[in-house]
């Protein structure tokens, strides 16, 4: 590689190292906080992941967040991420995980539990059942849920966290929804209660492409 073609790479990683930096700084104000526990990228883009993920090691060397990871990342991603030189302080995935909607069951999730990364679970309740409304009137789950005197989505969001692998993040504005969510935590299925689940929601057998919404 010529002087000139180095030195236009290098020019182009700088600036897109700044832009990452004032996209923060104005996430840190726009938040009234001097530094952030999580910083996710989003989705992959067409920035190269190495430059991302430079920016991201200075914010986090300048202790403007503490960590970093990335979203909506297939398997493929994942490996190119763990490749790069920093790839492996990637402290998480974001994905979206429900019962309806599992194909991350095949590939990704054993993946990053092997490399041992939690998946963090976007959109947990399919969007209070209306990203799949079997959630809420499938007969077992309807059984599983009186089991343990709870509702459907409960059975359906204890059911995302039911490896300790998997971090949930369900969206709750109503206390009722807060305090339900909270209480599913404490819900530890049966063998049979889980076989039972796949045979309405079944593991996948094959892969599948990532689910984004
Ligand atoms: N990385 C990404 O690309 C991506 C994409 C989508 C979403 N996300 C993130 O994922 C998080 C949650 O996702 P989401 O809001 O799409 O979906 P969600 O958490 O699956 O569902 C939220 C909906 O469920 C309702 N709800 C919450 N708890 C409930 C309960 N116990 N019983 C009945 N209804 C309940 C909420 O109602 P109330 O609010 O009225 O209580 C709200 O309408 C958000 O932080 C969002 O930013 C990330």
């Amino acid at each position: 590689m010529d002087e000139k073609k180095r030195a236009e790479i290098k020019n182009a990683l700088a600036k897109h190292v700044d832009k990452i930096s004032k996209a923060c700084e104005n996430s840190l104000k726009r938040l009234g906080t001097d530094y952030l526990d999580l910083y996710l990228l989003h989705w992959r883009g067409r920035i190269p992941l190495e430059e991302t993920i430079e920016g991201m090691e200075k914010l986090r060397e300048e202790g403007k967040i503490l960590r970093w990871g990335v979203s909506n990342f297939d398997t493929a991603d994942m490996e190119e991420l763990w490749n790069t030189s920093s790839g492996k302080n990637c402290m998480t995935n974001q994905v979206l995980y429900h019962l309806g909607s599992r194909g991350i069951d095949f590939v990704l999730l054993p993946w990053q539990r092997e490399h041992n990364m939690p998946i963090m679970a976007y959109s947990p309740l399919a969007q209070g059942g209306s990203l799949r409304s079997q959630l809420l009137n499938d007969p077992a789950i309807d059984d599983i849920a009186d089991k343990y005197n709870v509702q459907p989505l409960q059975i359906a969001l204890a059911w995302t966290i039911r490896s300790n692998k998997v971090i949930a993040i369900p969206k709750a504005v109503q206390d009722e929804h807060v305090l339900a969510n909270a209480e599913a935590a404490t819900i530890e299925f049966t063998e049979e209660d889980l076989s039972r689940i796949d045979q309405v929601f079944p593991n996948p057998t094959r892969k599948m492409p990532l689910d984004i919404i």
